[in-house]
């Protein structure tokens, strides 16, 4: 059969299955389902998927709301250039700035509290990625991304940006910091 002739069996279609045919297809189609369901499962039970809402905001208004947070609750500064560290009260509202080519501030919180993470943008598309837990959110311009986070581990943990951003994308770290008060 060619594409250019008509098929030599008309009805060309209408003919029993292989056996290796269908099973491939069974194979394949089991998988899909599998995979199906494992989207929102794995939502639920895998340890590394936050539950994240997004709010159209604009990056002057998003500035505004986290300078605030720094103004009231800056606790240390740190490095030459004097970034803030943040400290604000268990539970509240947290605001990290992406721009170019930062994460602005830093950020220190309590273990098990839980905190409601904002995140944009104020240029354009960055990543959040926290390591070593390999959690990543889009971080775009003109959307307030909010992640509910409750740190269960005392630590050190560095914010990359994974997505290429321009010139200076590989020094874009940040830093947050979590404290155990009872410790
Ligand atoms: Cu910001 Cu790469």
């Amino acid at each position: 059969m060619s594409a250019i002739l008509p098929p030599a069996e008309r009805i060309w279609w209408n003919q029993p299955i292989d056996r290796i045919e269908i099973t491939w297809v069974v194979v394949a189609l089991s998988w899909c389902l599998f995979m199906f369901a494992m989207m929102p499962l794995w939502h639920i039970y895998g340890r590394q998927n936050l539950t994240s809402e997004s709010y159209r905001v604009s990056p002057e208004a998003y500035a505004a709301k986290a300078q605030e947070m720094v103004s009231k609750y800056t606790v240390r500064t740190e490095t030459a250039r004097n970034y803030p560290v943040v400290h604000p009260p268990a539970g509240s509202d947290v605001y990290l700035v992406a721009r170019l080519w930062e994460w602005w501030p830093l950020l220190e919180l309590e273990k098990d509290k839980t905190y409601r993470l904002h995140l944009s943008s104020m240029d354009w598309q960055h990543g959040f990625s926290l390591q070593p837990l390999n959690v990543n959110f889009q971080v775009i311009p003109g959307y307030d991304m909010v992640v509910t986070l409750t740190p269960d581990q005392a630590g050190e943990f560095t914010v990359l940006c994974n997505e290429y951003c321009g010139i200076g994308h590989h020094t874009m770290l940040g830093k947050i910091y979590v404290v155990d008060k009872k410790g």
